[in-house]
């Protein structure tokens, strides 16, 4: 059975007060949803700790926004494995768009960056997507496989989520037509040894567009930016029908 996973991700936002107060609101903001449903907060580092601790996260898991292949070492600015699931972390997103993009991630690191995750027992939050460009010269496919077949080289897949997340739809307000992301997601499955992974939309998800994008049969949940920041319309979006 495929876990729907609703995943907030705060990127460069949120003090660990502001990370403690929205939990509060929150929580009390969430209904009670089904069991199936698994909520996580992409934190920055700094809140992940008392997260983890605060009376008020029980239910959610945790997840950072990088992590780095070597265990330990002169890797100024980078985190490990080790460091990370001391502070009851699950998650890791690995490929981020923003990533590739400013930080020169690349396919190669992608990949070495989920081996270590899944070597410390953490689940990769892989994400893929096309550029405008690229979508407007009809590549999306090609650029969606071949970053799947690359990122994914001695990957363990019982162990993996993917988000597909189009690059023109992230931040933008503009939300890849939820007929379109079912699509493109099906040709990800398509690529996939274990069907079972759990594929998420990400770009310019809000309350407004949740019940369509999840009512679509390929899409196993969400990854939320800028709409995850806000404590009530993040559980609007949990508490989708
Ligand atoms: P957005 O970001 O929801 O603000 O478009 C999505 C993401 O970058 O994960």
């Amino acid at each position: 059975m495929k876990k729907i996973i609703i995943a907030g991700n705060w990127k460069m936002n949120k003090t660990q007060k502001e990370a403690l107060k929205f939990l509060q609101e929150f929580k009390s903001n969430l209904e009670e949803v089904n069991g199936t449903r698994e909520i996580v907060l992409c934190a920055p580092f700094t809140a992940l700790g008392i997260m983890s601790k605060s009376q008020y996260g029980g239910g959610i898991r945790l997840a950072a926004q990088n992590i780095h292949w070597e265990d330990k070492g002169a890797y100024t600015g980078e985190i490990s494995g080790a460091m990370l699931t001391e502070l009851r972390v699950n998650y890791v997103v690995v490929g981020h768009s923003e990533r590739r993009q400013y930080f020169g991630e690349t396919d190669e690191t992608v990949n070495l960056r989920m081996i270590a995750a899944q070597n410390h027992g953490l689940t990769p939050i892989f994400c893929v997507g096309e550029s405008k460009s690229q979508r407007d010269a009809g590549e999306t496919e090609t650029v969606i496989i071949n970053q799947i077949k690359r990122g994914l080289v001695n990957l363990d897949q019982s162990n993996l989520v993917i988000a597909y997340e189009p690059i023109w739809a992230i931040g933008t307000g503009y939300t890849c037509e939820a007929i379109e992301a079912n699509h493109i997601i099906g040709i990800i499955r398509s690529q996939l040894l274990n069907k079972e992974v759990s594929i998420q939309y990400g770009g310019s998800v809000k309350s407004s567009n949740i019940n369509e994008i999840m009512a679509q049969p390929e899409i196993d949940g969400v990854l939320v930016g800028g709409a995850s920041l806000d404590p009530v319309e993040f559980a609007r979006i949990v508490n989708y029908q």
